[in-house]
């Protein structure tokens, strides 16, 4: 393990004004999302939408990093680079997922456990090789009565942490990812408890596993009210508890802490991460790994259509300024009235 060389990339991955993009749907995620604006998911149809992604031009001012699928780390642009070579040349680190996704925890009814860990440890030596420079493991906490159990949080936790020992042993900075999901009626104030016994637990396996914090990026839900909860929490409630939160949990070893955007409108993903940058000076960087936050309205104004891709760039373009803006508290809402 190269510990300077580990923190290097945490911290260039979490420079203030940037974020990171998260297009590392499986091919199963993709599917849904093309399926929802009736593009066939085709090999040559994802590669294309990648390609839009990631050569928006202006991209790399608020772009430091981009989540890949395995299959897309091996595609290349349509004059034959590959991916990840050039994202390194736009001064883009590329990332991978490497999780074999949530799956049923047996004689836990609604919970799940993240798989992947069997043949982790040469699959990420691949990788460093094919240029990724850090590595990405989602863990599922759903919310509803009963649930999550005790057990399944520290299932979760620990398979997190032993995914982080092993990248960082490969010299590719984790990012932990416990994701408590935000589908559902529970208030703010449950997901703000939930959210608390997670980190607390997964802060802990870390620690167990001797993962160097300096060499990481935690990728946490914000504390939200569920999505279909009655009387849902202003923006201001939201920015407090989660930084509340997460000051109980993440030591400022830990160098940035990059958001999931977990369902919520662009709009509310950007306004929330602005929001909290404004809140005086905190021990990490708080920055962005959005997926649906970065890409919803880029993939509706590309639709597939060759020529929806300057319209698709310009969409990714505008919501990558303002996240970036976000980053240092710049944002506000009538920016959105500007066109894209
Ligand atoms: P969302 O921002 O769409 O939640 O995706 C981020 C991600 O990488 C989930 O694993």
């Amino acid at each position: 393990m190269n510990r300077t060389e580990l923190a290097r990339i945490a911290q260039a991955m979490v420079t203030r004004g940037k974020g990171i993009l998260a297009a590392d749907e499986s091919s199963g995620t993709i599917k849904k999302r093309f399926d929802a604006i009736r593009i066939e998911s085709t090999e040559e149809h994802r590669r294309t939408y990648r390609e839009m992604l990631f050569t928006t031009p202006g991209a790399a001012e608020s772009i430091n990093g981009v989540i890949l699928y395995d299959e897309t780390l091996r595609q290349k642009t349509r004059d034959g680079k590959p991916f990840p070579d050039y994202l390194t040349q736009q001064g883009i680190i590329p990332g991978i997922k490497v999780d074999m996704g949530a799956k049923p925890l047996a004689g836990f009814p609604g919970e799940t456990i993240t798989e992947g860990l069997d043949g982790l440890r040469g699959r990420l030596s691949e990788y460093r090789q094919l240029g990724a420079r850090f590595a990405k493991w989602r863990a599922v906490i759903d919310i509803a009565p009963g649930i999550p159990t005790s057990f399944a949080v520290k299932a979760n936790a620990h398979a997190l942490a032993r995914y982080a020992a092993l990248c960082q042993e490969n010299d590719i900075v984790p990012i932990v990812e416990p994701e408590v999901l935000m589908d559902g009626d529970h208030s703010i104030e449950r997901c703000e408890e939930v959210t608390d016994s997670v980190l607390s637990t997964v802060f802990r396996q870390l620690h167990e596993h001797r993962i160097y914090l300096e060499g990481m990026v935690l990728k946490p839900n914000m504390v939200i009210s569920g999505k279909k909860a009655a009387n849902r929490a202003a923006p201001e409630m939201v920015a407090e508890a989660t930084v509340r939160c997460l000051k109980r949990h993440v030591p400022p070893a830990v160098p940035g802490i990059a958001f999931l955007s977990g369902g919520q409108s662009p709009t509310e993903a950007t306004l929330h991460l602005s929001l909290m940058n404004r809140m005086g000076s905190l021990p990490w960087a708080l920055t962005f790994s959005y997926g649906r936050a970065l890409q919803d309205t880029a993939l509706k104004a590309w639709g597939g259509r060759s020529d929806g891709f300057g319209a698709g760039q310009r969409e990714f373009a505008h919501r990558a300024r303002l996240n970036g803006l976000a980053t240092a508290g710049r944002y506000t809402p009538d920016m959105e009235k500007q066109a894209a």
